[in-house]
């Protein structure tokens, strides 16, 4: 009954709207650039909503595995690997925005070093890259049993990202403080329904 349901459920529609919907992020930021509502500083603005964009898509693709669960449909792990690739595409315009409109491209290694919670935010980074890397059917049947281990690392991923986050935070943190409960609700889920050695990287269970 349910793989029938799975079957007539119009995956590629659903897919190219989910597409549709994750360009939106940027979207707005042509938009506010092209009407000039980015405010006083727009390279500020602009890396800081491409970091948040990151962020969200990392914790939507979080999410896929809990609303499996609850719902009962296989279905949405189709659309994992696109979420999962978004938060990549955004981290990489963010870390671009970053050099283009922040601290310049000289001297590469004393600027992602210079402030504690740039080091968390390049930290984050380099690992969602292997997690790219790696996202393709190929890299999957290649990598086997190890794919899940090291897929894993998504939530080191995410909770430095978090750390950046919050980090950066001049006074006001009430949003941090939000993101964060999420994310420990979604990794909390985790380790009640799989194990708390679910959620560590690159050992195999
Ligand atoms: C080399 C890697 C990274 C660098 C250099 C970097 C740098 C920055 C900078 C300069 C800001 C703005 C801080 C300010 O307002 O002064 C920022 C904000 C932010 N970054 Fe990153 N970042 C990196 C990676 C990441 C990653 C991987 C994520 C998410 C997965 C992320 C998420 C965020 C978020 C959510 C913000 C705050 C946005 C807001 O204020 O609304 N960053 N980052």
């Amino acid at each position: 009954m349910a793989s029938a349901a799975n079957n007539r459920f119009p995956y590629a529609w659903a897919k190219v709207v989910t597409f549709i919907l994750c360009l939106m992020p940027l979207g707005v930021i042509v938009w506010g650039l092209g009407v000039g509502d980015l405010g006083p500083d727009p390279g500020q603005a602009i890396t800081e909503a491409l970091g948040l964009a990151t962020f969200q898509l990392l914790l939507i693709t979080l999410l896929i595995t809990p609303l499996r669960k609850v719902t009962g449909w296989a279905g949405w792990i189709r659309f994992r690997r696109m979420l999962g690739l978004y938060a990549f595409f955004y981290g990489v315009l963010h870390v671009l925005a970053f050099l283009q409109f922040i601290l310049g491209w000289t001297d590469l290694w004393a600027t992602f070093t210079k402030r504690p919670y740039i080091i968390a935010g390049a930290m984050a980074f380099v690992l969602m890259v292997p997690l790219a890397l790696t996202s393709t059917k190929r890299m999957m049947k290649k990598l086997g049993r190890g794919w899940k281990p090291l897929h894993r690392l998504i939530y080191c991923s995410a909770v430095l990202a978090w750390v950046h986050f919050l980090w950066q935070a001049r006074s006001d943190i009430t949003e941090m403080v939000v993101y964060g409960v999420l994310l420990a609700g979604l990794l909390g889920l985790r380790a009640y329904w799989f194990g708390v050695s679910s959620l560590v990287p690159l050992k195999k269970v």
